[in-house]
């Protein structure tokens, strides 16, 4: 059948999905998959109703016009057409950082400490206290966004104003998060016959001083590690990565991000992403290798694990 790659879309990570669209469209043409590429969401309705679209590939990140808070996913359950990742549910949620850390500490699974700020209560005094409650330095971020968009480090209470008013330019709340001191480090999850498994870890290493926008997609002299770490360690990572993707209801693939606190060598999720990125640059890719799965054959695991 035909596959629509929808990519590209009115989100924030646009321009990463258009890079990540293009290496699935060619990839999964080189497997003789009948692919073409759809940019957004009203396009693939358009190709739907013409009766073109057998299976959705989707590669479109974000939220608002993107294709991983759970409106595409709706949209193809209700037009019965098959689509890759998580289902409704599972991407809703995903989407949303501070809902899938409640639902993580709801089941025991380890995330930094957060406080919600919804839009407006964002007065200079409550934000001090969150910030001290916390204890400097904190993160800052859209509750829903991707590749570090809108994200703030946070050192001191000078710094914070500005990075809640960064953070308040995107859509929906808000959260400040206790800043883990450690290593940064990612798991992929991927459908594995009748469930899933996580790959090997990787182990990100920017050059400046946190894996930002620039050192994901830009930077050339980030380095990756992988596996990103040895023994128990590399063991658990992957058994905590695991199960808090299937805490969030998620199925297909996905990259679970995590923090690894130097002092304690303990881990703490930060989010999942259920429409990771596919570029030249991005993780799930090189996770992938890491097992001998080249990118054409992630890309036709993840089209064969489709729901629907
Ligand atoms: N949100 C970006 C695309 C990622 O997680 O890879
Ligand atoms: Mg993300």
């Amino acid at each position: 059948g035909r596959v629509a790659v929808l990519m590209g879309g009115t989100s924030s990570e646009r321009e990463v999905s258009l890079d990540s669209g293009r290496n699935v469209l060619e990839a999964l043409r080189a497997r003789r998959v009948d692919a073409f590429a759809v940019d957004g969401i009203p396009a693939l309705l358009d190709a739907i109703r013409a009766g073109k679209v057998d299976r959705v590939f989707n590669i479109l990140h974000g939220n608002k016009g993107g294709g991983e808070d759970g409106v595409l996913q709706g949209l193809c359950e209700a037009l019965r057409v098959p689509y890759t990742g998580s289902d409704v549910l599972g991407s809703a949620l995903s989407m949303d950082k501070i809902r899938t850390k409640q639902v993580w500490l709801s089941l025991g699974l380890p995330t930094p400490r957060y406080v919600r700020l919804a839009k407006g209560d964002a007065a200079p005094a409550t934000i001090r206290a969150a910030a001290h409650e916390l204890g400097l330095p904190v993160i800052v971020k859209p509750s829903c966004e991707g590749s570090s968009v809108g994200v703030s480090r946070v050192h001191d209470d000078a710094g914070l104003d500005a990075a809640v008013e960064l953070a308040a330019r995107y859509p929906g709340e808000l959260l400040m998060e206790q800043l883990v001191v450690g290593d940064e480090l990612t798991v992929a999850v991927l459908a594995d016959g009748e469930g899933h498994r996580a790959l090997p870890s990787i182990r990100i290493v920017p050059k400046g001083e946190w894996y930002d926008y620039n050192a994901k997609y830009i930077a050339e002299d980030t380095q990756y590690l992988c596996p990103g770490l040895d023994g128990d360690p590399e063991d658990e990572i992957r058994r905590i990565a695991l199960a808090a993707f299937l805490a969030a209801g998620c199925h297909g693939w996905g990259r679970v991000d995590v923090m690894r606190d130097r002092a304690s060598g303990r881990f703490y999720l930060l989010e999942v992403n259920t429409a990771p990125g596919m570029t030249s640059h991005s993780l799930v890719p090189k996770a992938a290798r890491q097992v001998g799965i080249e990118f054409e054959e992630l890309c036709w695991r993840v089209l064969e694990s489709s729901l629907g």
